[in-house]
This record gives C-alpha cells, structure tokens and sequence, in this order.
C-alpha cells in the first residue's frame, strides 16, 4: 500500500512526472538498443555537426557536447534558433531534435540543412518533422511518444550518444553504459516518493529552496548543460524563477551583483554544480566564489557529482546531478502545491504563432 506522503505527493503530481524520471535510466537503456540501426543509417565521420532543437528537445544536444569534452574530434554545436549557422554545408551533419516533431524552428532547419546538402537525420516521437524526414528519405529515431517533451530526455540524448560513439568522438559501449547509470539509479532509489526524508536529497533540498529563487552555477565543463537543465525544470516542472551561468566567465561580471541590497539577495538561493574533472583554475574559482558568496545568498550549497574518470564514470556523473536536478525540481513543484507537467504558458504562445499563420 502506498505511503501517506506518497498518496500526497500524488495527489499533486496528478501527471505523475516524478514517474518519467523514475523511468529515465530505463528509457536510456531501451533507447541505447533501439538506435543502433538509426546511428548506422546516419552519414558517417562529418566534419561537423549541428543539433537543432528547443527547449526540453534541445539538452540532450548540450550533454553530449559536455560529455564529448574539449578533446573530441568533431564541432559541435547546438542551435536554439531559425537558423542553421553559416558554416553548415556538405561536411556538417545537421540532426533535428523534436519530440514533438511540430517545433516551427526545428522544422525550418530540416529544410535549411536539405537545401544546403547537409547529411540530415531526424530524432522524433512523429508530428511534422516525422512525415516529412519520411518523405525525405532521411534517417529517423521514432521514439516512444506520449511524455512531455523534457520527460523524454533519455530517448532524445541516447541516440545522439549511440551516433557520435559510431563516429568516433565520444567512447561509450553497452556496458560502460550500463554502468553509467548505476549512480543515477541508486539516487532515484533513495529519493522515490514516500523513502525517508533523510537519505532523500532531492526532497531535503526542494524543501530549503522553498520560496527562493535558484542560481545554479557549474563550470564550463561536464555539468554546463546540466545547469541549465536545472534551471529549465525548476522553471517549467516547478514554475519557479531560476537562473544559471557558467565559470570562469561570472567571476568577471555577475559576481558583482551580489553587492546587491540585502533585500534582494536574501531570496537567492545559490547552487554550485561541482565536477572533479573541471580545469583546475575553475575549481580554485568556484571554491573562492563559494565562500565570498554563501555569506550573502539567502541560501546555498556545493552539489558534488559523483562517479570515477572514464566515460562510464563520466556518464555516472553527468546522469546522477541530472536526476537529482529532475527530482528536486518535481519536489519543490509539490512544495508549492503545483503538478509539474502543465506547461500552459509555453502551449500558448506557440498557439498563437500557429494560429497567426
Ligand atoms: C516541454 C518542454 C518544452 C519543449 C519545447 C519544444 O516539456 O520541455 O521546452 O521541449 O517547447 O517542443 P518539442 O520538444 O516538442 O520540439
């Protein structure tokens, strides 16, 4: 039988989003089998690749460029835009990210890319993008439809990481997989609706940042993603405020805004995403900011990732602080008595675009 603080959770969680991230490693897994034949069918060795998608779409992008590291072999870059950059041509592999497959950006890339001569390959759950990547005849990822869109993160970052393992320029196998994901499931284990308030981190912290406004700061390494991945599901799961920025940079500029009034400061909430593997000046840095900061944050604290070198404990680091960032998110949503999947704003506006056409 369901535990009270279950049945409570529930009773707000009425999309059970808590449930997709319980789910993620095991649509990372389900994903990892199903994209052998896409990543094979994909224009082999580009030079470059671009990955275009928006919001909830768009972050597997950005972990596989932070997995990828600076010592990969390929550019990388994400488009969050209508435009394919201006180097994109026939060496650029353009990959269009859609769960949706209804995002006019994305939709416009996929046509920009054909029309470039780019190698172009779609990963969507359907929609527009779907039948038109059909009517193309390019490679398509058609993944399980049904979830919001950043709930699907784990069938739209996996067949990325399954194709740039296949080009060379991340290295990742089924079992170095299979290992990444033990630490993210043993978090998910501790932090399910209803464990023990005191080995559930992602409640305890949910709890502090209750009326605060999250800062999420990481260097610009493994978690740079992930912090924005924090701040984006604090925004739309939790519909909090939350802001996020990346050392080395702030410490040349947004440090400075914390000499703001106190009034101001006290609802800030400072969260310092920290990877044992950014550059050595930046953990000098983060560890400086930290301490001239959390004096003057209305709350604060240093988040580890954890996990061992190599790309499974490379993996185990990036999942596990995404789960937690995931769960916390969906916690502190409850908190404020707010179910974490509705997303009416954002349906609104592309509403509106739609019916303007
Ligand atoms: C919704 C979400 C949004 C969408 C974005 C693009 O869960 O996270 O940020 O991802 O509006 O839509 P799709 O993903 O369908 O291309």
């Amino acid at each position: 039988m369901a535990s009270e603080a279950a049945e409570r959770h529930y009773s707000i969680d009425v999309g059970r989003m808590i449930d997709r991230v319980i789910e993620m490693p095991g649509h990372i897994r389900q994903a990892w089998e199903d994209a052998e034949a896409f990543s094979t069918s994909m224009p082999a060795s580009p030079s470059r690749i671009v990955i275009s998608g928006m919001g909830g779409s768009s972050i597997g992008g950005s972990i596989l460029r932070d997995f990828a590291g600076r010592g990969r072999a390929c550019d990388i870059h994400i488009e969050r835009g209508y435009d394919l950059p201006s180097f994109a041509g026939t060496d650029t592999n353009v990959v269009c990210v859609s769960y949706s497959g209804n995002t006019e950006e994305v939709l416009g890339l996929f046509k920009e890319g054909l029309d470039r001569g780019c190698g172009v390959s779609v990963i969507t759950s359907g929609g527009q993008l779907g039948a038109e990547a059909e009517r193309a005849g390019v490679p398509a990822m058609i993944v399980p439809g049904g979830l919001a869109p950043r709930a699907a993160l784990g069938y739209l970052f996996t067949p990325l990481l399954r194709a740039a393992s296949r080009w060379g320029f991340v290295s990742m196998d089924t079992e170095s997989l299979e290992s990444g994901l033990g630490e993210a499931s043993a978090l998910i284990e501790s932090c399910m609706p209803g464990a023990d308030l005191a080995g559930n981190r992602a409640l305890m912290l949910a709890k502090r940042l209750y009326g605060k406004i999250p800062l999420i700061y990481s260097g610009n390494g493994l978690l740079a993603g992930t912090a924005y991945r924090w701040k984006c599901q604090f925004n739309e799961n939790s519909k909090s405020m939350a802001f996020c920025n990346i050392f080395p940079e702030l410490g040349h500029n947004e440090v400075m805004a914390w000499e703001c009034p106190e009034r101001m400061r006290e609802d800030l909430f400072l969260l310092m995403l920290c990877d044992g593997e950014d550059h050595p000046r930046v953990q000098k840095r983060m560890y400086t900011t930290y301490s001239l900061l959390e004096p003057l944050a209305g709350g604060a604290m240093r988040i580890e990732s954890t996990g061992q070198d190599g790309p499974a404990g490379r993996l185990s680091r990036l999942l596990s602080t995404i789960v937690l960032g995931d769960l916390t998110s969906v916690y502190l949503a409850v908190e404020y008595g707010r179910d974490p999947t509705p997303i009416g704003k954002i349906e609104e506006i592309k509403e509106v675009l739609r019916s303007e056409d």
